[in-house]
């Protein structure tokens, strides 16, 4: 026998059985419940997405109650420990990690997509100097689409492949692009010698040397760091990729919008919003005062803290505490640190955060290592957006080859006026 729902309509006294798959029901099959045969029929009202599947998915798996997060099945931790950057991004695209010849190849193929067309440099040059890197990236990533018509062909899996090493191995690219745009400094071009974070920093940071050399652990926490952004289920930009890649459009623009809803201060415009904060707080003793202007409302939101998902400490938050120690041995040590700590400390021992389960997630430290290697805070989105590159892909991948998907298209519950004539100019107001 199936599992199944039994829902009795207390307006007609009628009776529903609705089957049920993985612990879900389908909206749709509410839709037989009606109260008159023309009615629309019952849906689900859901702003948010609070509690709607909008997918099947098998890329990452996260339990949000016991702080657990896992790409393809492997648990975070192990793949922050072992693994680099693009052999997790295979590991999102692919399902698998990858033999050692697959990862020569796939490095091999992202290393040779990094350079960008003359003519999109040109584009970025257009940008005042003071423009955002985060709009920058977000134009940018639009822009590439009328570079490459060949990423219209969406069904055709060699010419997705393409797209998808064009746009890991570019986004470093733009990124760095914009970086030294806002400062003024020429163009870096990658250099095929160096790791994927190795060459990140080289085109970041490379000034009139012949060849950057990179600080290993530097480079690693990069790595790390890289590792921690790659995916995180449907959270808003993944949505947004899904969304637009449901219209089939390309992947270039599709990213475009991603991107653009990472951009926003509650995702991940976060980590920018928590070096604000800790700086305006000043001092370790300032924090208690802080926090109980944040529960009076007056004092905004404590940023870095709280999930949609995670009602623990965010896994991810704690591998980058423990990287920024290693960080701090060679850059020397972020005073930011102190006053996050005892923020930490006093939020998490507070009836206000306790009984909300508000706990530090990804951004509330990632922020001060990002500052610690020398970056300004207005790059620290552009970070985050170059792992998730990889995890958008793979989403939109799953929806293009998922025969259950359509075009995204919500519904609404219609408060509006019922139809009204026309009133002319002279006798309105
Ligand atoms: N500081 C103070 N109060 C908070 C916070 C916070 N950071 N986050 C949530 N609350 C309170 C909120 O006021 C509400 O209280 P009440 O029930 O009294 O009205 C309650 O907790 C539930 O909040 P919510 O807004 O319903 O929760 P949500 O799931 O819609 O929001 C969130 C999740 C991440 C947008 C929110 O926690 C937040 O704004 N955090 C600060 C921004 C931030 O750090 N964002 C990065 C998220 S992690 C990286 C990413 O995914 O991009």
């Amino acid at each position: 026998m199936p599992d199944t729902l039994l829902i009795k309509d207390s307006r007609t006294n009628k009776e529903y059985t609705v089957p049920i798959t993985n612990d879900t029901i389908k909206a749709i099959d509410l839709r037989q419940i009606k109260v008159k045969d023309d009615d629309f029929g019952m849906m689900t009202y859901d702003p948010a997405f609070m509690n709607t599947a909008s997918c099947h998915s098998k890329i990452t798996y996260i339990d949000g109650d016991k702080g657990i997060l896992r790409y393809r099945g492997y648990p975070i931790e192990q793949l922050a420990g072992k693994c680099t950057y693009l052999e997790v991004a295979y590991l999102l695209l692919h399902g698998e990690l990858p033999t050692k010849s697959q990862l020569d190849d796939w490095t091999y193929n992202v290393t040779h997509h990094t350079l960008i067309h003359e003519n999109i440099k040109k584009f970025m040059d257009g940008f005042n100097y003071d423009a955002h890197p985060m709009g920058m990236l977000v134009s940018t990533l639009a822009a590439l689409s009328t570079f490459y018509p060949d990423s219209k062909n969406l069904f055709d899996a060699e010419a997705r492949k393409l797209q998808i090493y064009r746009l890991i191995g570019k986004i470093p690219t733009i990124a760095a692009f914009a970086y030294r745009h806002h400062l003024g400094q020429p163009y870096v071009y990658p250099d095929n010698d160096l790791s994927y974070p190795g060459n990140f920093l080289s085109m970041l940071f490379k000034m009139t040397e012949p060849k950057y050399k990179v600080n290993p652990i530097l480079e690693h926490a990069l790595d790390v760091l890289f590792i921690l952004h790659a995916d995180h289920e449907q959270n808003c930009s993944a949505n947004v990729m899904r969304s637009v890649g449901s219209s089939q459009a390309d992947p270039f623009v599709s990213m475009a919008g991603a991107a653009a809803a990472l951009y926003g201060p509650l995702h991940g415009g976060a980590n920018e919003q928590v070096l604000r904060m800790l700086r305006e707080i000043g001092s370790k003793d300032k924090v208690p005062e802080f926090v109980n202007k944040v529960k009076s409302g007056e004092g905004g939101r404590l940023m870095g803290f709280g999930h949609r998902i995670y009602k623990n400490y965010d896994p991810r938050a704690k591998i980058i505490k423990e990287t920024a120690d290693k960080v701090f041995e060679v850059t020397g040590r972020n005073p930011l640190l102190d006053i996050a700590i005892e923020l930490e400390r006093i939020a998490l021992q507070d009836d206000y955060f306790v009984k909300r389960k508000l706990y530090p997630n990804v951004d509330f430290y990632s922020g001060i290592i990002y500052e610690a290697l020398g970056f300004p805070s207005e790059v620290f989105t552009v970070l985050f957006a170059i792992p998730r590159t990889s995890g958008w892909l793979a989403q939109w991948e799953e929806l293009l080859l998922d025969s259950d998907q359509k075009i995204a298209r919500p519904r609404q519950v219609y408060l509006g006026y019922d139809a009204r004539d026309f009133v002319p100019m002279e006798k309105r107001g």
